[in-house]
């Protein structure tokens, strides 16, 4: 039998894994679904309520500086130099600080800001399809620029800039996943270092001149006498710059191969079009593109009988979570009709995705108008996978729609 170790090694670092690595979850989850890895004091989680319970969990977060090199996992048993926090963004604060900055950043990012926004995804998402014409890499076509230009025009990134700044957002995703190297460290410090001096000189224009965006609205963010100091500012829209376009790029590219693989449940998009907001939410549960999650364990937790040690990491596998037959029945079934769909793709607490309104609207606009456009779906190649596991998905899925 496969050692828990082995399995996470394998899911972690075999590439053959990355196309299906639903059976290795699986079998965590049924022989080890708590499990503290030979390799540094990191526990891996694997079931849905403990997954949850643990991301809501107050005793655990993100690290402290002191405390952050021991928060990645080293594959090869070397400790490893995690991200400094100087101006972190919300992502990796705690409360009160995450608190405070989530706060001021969610008046800037409101539901109604991102529903206003439906019209002119619809408009992109049509300007794109037309280029694609039916025919070729829909993720260079469609999944990747949608949601670069849809979270460009939010935040208020003019459109000359944005092709210099999407190479340095990609040298910068790799640095969470925890097998990144310190070559892909470095290379995203100085990417973040670059991409710091355009955003500071924009804020300093749009502090002159406000515009109707985001970046606007977060410069004149205030709760009372608390504002967003000019960092705070910098690292929050840089987070949400980077979160918004690999992640739903991926969401784009899992629908659409999961529907071609599954022509039966695309088939009862088109006679109920009603169901495409739950196609979506099934896409994510099925096939989601963020695979883990993870925490620093402040004090000691019990899970289901272990003691997960003060100072400890902890892996929670949302793709698995997603799969757990204790919230979902028959949960290997792709079913766009499914009800009640739990999910674990967007985190919980109080990291839960602050972009998953705006994921959502981009995933259900776009097979709206795939749907609407096309009877015939085929992907025409086999996809290539980008070879990560925490932010997965394929790099390019040629396809022909007629
Ligand atoms: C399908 C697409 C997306 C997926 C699967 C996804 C997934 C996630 C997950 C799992 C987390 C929690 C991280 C944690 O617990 O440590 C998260 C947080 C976050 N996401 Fe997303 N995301 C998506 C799209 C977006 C978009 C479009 C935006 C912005 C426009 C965004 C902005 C954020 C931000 C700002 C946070 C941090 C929230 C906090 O720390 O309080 N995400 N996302």
């Amino acid at each position: 039998m496969t050692s828990p170790d082995e399995l996470l090694l394998k899911v972690m670092l075999d590439p053959a894994a990355i196309p299906d690595p639903h059976p290795i979850y699986k079998e965590l989850r049924e022989a080890a679904p708590v499990f503290k890895t030979a390799i540094g004091e990191t526990w891996v989680i694997s079931g849905f309520e403990n997954s949850r319970a643990l991301l809501r969990d107050s005793r655990c977060g993100s690290p402290m500086d002191e405390q952050a090199t021991t928060s990645r996992i080293a594959v090869d048993g070397s400790t490893r130099r995690a991200r400094t926090s100087s101006s972190a963004p919300m992502l990796f604060l705690n409360p009160p600080d995450h608190t405070r900055i989530r706060g001021l950043v969610s008046r800037a990012f409101t539901p109604r800001r991102v529903e206003q926004l439906r019209g002119e995804v619809t408009e992109m998402t049509d300007s794109l399809l037309d280029a694609l014409d039916g025919e070729g890499d829909f993720v260079d076509g469609v999944a990747f620029p949608l949601p670069a230009n849809v979270i460009s025009a939010l935040v208020g990134v003019p459109e000359a800039d944005r092709d210099w700044l999407r190479p340095l957002i990609a040298d910068m995703v790799p640095s969470i996943e925890p097998t990144a190297t310190d070559e892909e460290m470095d290379k995203a410090e100085a990417a973040g270092a670059q991409a710091a001096v355009f955003l500071a000189e924009l804020i300093a224009t749009r502090r002159a001149d406000p515009q109707d965006d985001m970046l606007s609205a977060l410069i004149q963010a205030s709760d009372g006498e608390d504002r967003l100091t000019e960092d705070e500012v910098i690292a929050n829209i840089f987070l949400i710059y980077a979160a918004g376009f690999e992640t739903t790029t991926h969401l784009l590219g899992n629908m659409v191969r999961q529907l071609v693989a599954h022509p039966e449940q695309l088939q009862r998009l088109r006679d109920d079009r009603s169901l495409i907001p739950n196609a979506i939410e099934e896409v994510l549960r099925f096939d989601p593109p963020v695979q883990l999650d993870g925490r620093y364990v402040f004090e000691d937790i019990e899970v289901d009988g272990h003691t997960i040690e003060a100072g400890s990491s902890i892996v929670t596998l949302l793709a698995g979570a997603n799969r757990d037959p204790a919230v979902c029945a028959d949960p290997d079934t792709f079913d766009v009709g499914r009800a009640d769909i739990q999910i674990m793709s967007f985190g919980s607490g109080i990291h839960f995705c602050l972009g998953a309104a705006l994921a959502r609207l981009e995933g259900q606009v776009v097979l709206e108008r795939l749907i609407g456009r096309y009877e015939n779906w085929g992907i025409t190649a086999e996809p290539t996978w980008q070879g990560r596991i925490t932010i997965r998905g394929v790099e390019r899925l040629d396809v022909a729609f007629s």
